[in-house]
């Protein structure tokens, strides 16, 4: 199968020396990029800035900002068969960047976001390729990851909680629950990223297949 894989965080920039962005390390997504070559499939990897190299047969897609990551997801989606949307992109941007360095004053400073587009929502709801979304959850994981699988409109949303800093955003080690469309659940609990990453691989191939009928 062909393999469209985001990761990392995004950067908007507020002016040309400093930007927004979050604390994703970029590793889950690597992780599934690997493990997605490693069972023969073919992969895109849409990386925001890491530190982390790619894996070998992967193309690689750099990206900096959610407008950047956009662009990049909706031309790689015209040619795949899956879609893992584990980039940690920005819901805010600078409304408007500085053209100059903001000068240091004696007073509060203010500054305006604007919201960034969601890419998930932006994907045509009819489509041949199946999706899947990542919640990154501090409290009621199950609501929300499920409310987000239905207004982002994916196939399958992973959902991890990140109120136990041990298995937070820049560990080595999750655990996860994965919702689909059929109300059905699964956990996988706590164990590397890399073992999480080979576990999720097989789910969705399982379950891209059963909705991408005319293809496989
Ligand atoms: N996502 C996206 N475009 C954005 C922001 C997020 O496509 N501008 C995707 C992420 O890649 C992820 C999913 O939406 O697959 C859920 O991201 P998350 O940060 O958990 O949810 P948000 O929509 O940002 O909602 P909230 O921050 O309120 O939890």
């Amino acid at each position: 199968m062909k393999f469209v894989i985001t990761a990392g965080p995004t950067r908007e920039p507020i002016d040309p020396v400093r930007f927004l962005s979050n604390r994703s390390s970029g590793k889950m997504g690597y992780a599934i990029a690997s493990a997605a070559i490693e069972a023969g499939h073919e992969v895109v990897l849409i990386s925001g800035p890491v530190n982390l190299a790619p894996p070998a047969d992967a193309r690689l897609v750099s990206v900096i900002t959610s407008d950047e990551m956009y662009a990049a997801v909706h031309q790689a989606v015209r040619d795949c068969d899956v879609l893992v949307m584990c980039a940690a992109v920005a819901d805010y941007k600078p409304a408007r960047v500085a053209k100059q360095k903001i000068k240091k004053r004696d007073e509060k400073l203010l500054l305006q976001l604007a919201p960034a587009r969601d890419i998930l929502k932006s994907l045509p709801r009819s489509r041949d390729f199946f999706v899947i979304g990542f919640a990154a959850e501090t409290n009621d994981v199950e609501e929300h990851a499920r409310a987000k699988l239905a207004t982002k409109n994916c196939d399958m949303m992973v959902a991890n909680d990140l109120s136990d800093p041990e298995i937070g955003m820049e560990s080595d080690e999750i655990a996860v629950m994965i919702f689909s469309r059929n109300a059905e659940s699964e956990r996988i609990s706590r164990a590397s990223k890399k073992i999480i990453a080979r576990e999720l691989v097989k789910i969705i191939c399982a379950n891209a297949k059963k909705v991408l009928t005319k293809k496989f």
